[in-house]
């Protein structure tokens, strides 16, 4: 049977937190964080323009200190996240509380450890630690993108029951299109054997990105099967059915797919960012 990949068991988040982490987690308790984060990156702003520092604003005058000091314990903050979400409580400090200060914090972030570094770049180890936070803060904007173009069901805690009731549709969908073939001449039978040979889902990455099936039986069938005539129409409708929870599948699949494509760059190049403010670090205190 050509059932999409086998449910894994309910996550734990999905069994143990009811609420939908991923919605509408920007404007949180009304854009709570997004002002906290203005407020934060704004009094940075006018900060900075107030400070006269000789010979130019940079990393080592008080006020750069304050804003690296400021910087780095909101990047600290920040990569706990990977811990705090392997956690379960509600409350003020719910999950989705944490992903919408995240968000909005991460964005001010960029402006603070910028003002940190007055503007003073060059090939060395701080502008190396600035560029992979600005990656990470950049990839982290995709995340959101992502997460916003999920469909509910795929978001929140309801997401295994869905890819549960769609492979059962799937079976389903197997067993009547085999029935309807089965009465059919030997054409109508080897068509009805191709779609159900074709995997739900593709099996390369490319294909799983791009939610498609290369040379899907499925459509095929429906191609090659003329419109109109009375004897085919039972089996034409079956497969359009097919066709229509193919797609859902696909576009489920292609959305987790680039959700995990997306971790894999956000994640490590948190790490690197955490080894290059390390570096940044001890060579500006023990080197400079
Ligand atoms: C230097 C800044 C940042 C660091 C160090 C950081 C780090 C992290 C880490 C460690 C995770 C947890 C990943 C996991 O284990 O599943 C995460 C998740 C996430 N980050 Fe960031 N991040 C930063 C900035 C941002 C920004 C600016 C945004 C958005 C504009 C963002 C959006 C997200 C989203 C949407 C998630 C997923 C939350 C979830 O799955 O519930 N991040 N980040």
């Amino acid at each position: 049977m050509n059932a999409p990949a086998r449910p894994s068991a309910p996550s734990t988040t999905a069994r143990r937190a009811p609420q939908a982490i991923h919605e509408g987690f920007l404007a949180h308790r009304r854009y709570r964080w997004a002002w906290i984060a203005a407020l934060l990156a704004g009094s940075s702003v006018l900060l900075y323009a107030l400070d006269d520092p000789w010979p130019r604003p940079n990393g080592g005058t008080a006020l750069g200190y304050a804003l690296g000091t400021l910087s780095a314990g909101l990047i600290v903050w920040l990569s706990l996240l990977g811990i705090r979400k392997r956690r379960f409580t509600d409350g003020p400090w719910s999950l989705k509380a944490w992903v919408s200060a995240h968000v909005w914090l991460g964005l001010a972030l960029a402006i603070i450890a910028t003002l940190h570094a007055g503007f003073q770049f060059g090939w060395n180890v701080h502008t190396l630690a600035w560029a992979l936070m600005m990656g990470v803060i950049l990839s982290g904007v995709w995340g959101v993108v992502l997460y916003q173009r999920l469909p509910r069901q795929l978001s929140d805690n309801r997401a295994t029951a869905s890819e549960r009731a769609m492979a059962a549709a799937l079976a389903e969908s197997d067993r009547a299109l085999e029935a309807a073939a089965r009465p059919l001449g030997d054409r109508e039978a080897a068509l009805v054997r191709d779609a159900l040979a074709t995997p739900a889902v593709g099996r390369s990455l490319g294909s799983r990105l791009a939610g498609r099936v290369p040379r899907c039986g499925t459509a095929a069938a429906l191609r090659a099967l003329p419109e109109g005539d009375p004897e085919l129409a039972p089996l034409r409708d079956l497969l359009a059915a097919r066709s229509v929870l193919l797609a859902r599948i696909r576009t489920n699949a292609r959305l987790k797919t680039w959700l995990q494509v997306w971790l894999l760059v956000h994640v490590p190049l948190t790490v690197a960012l955490l080894a290059a403010l390390l570096a940044h670090i001890v060579s500006v205190f023990f080197y400079w």
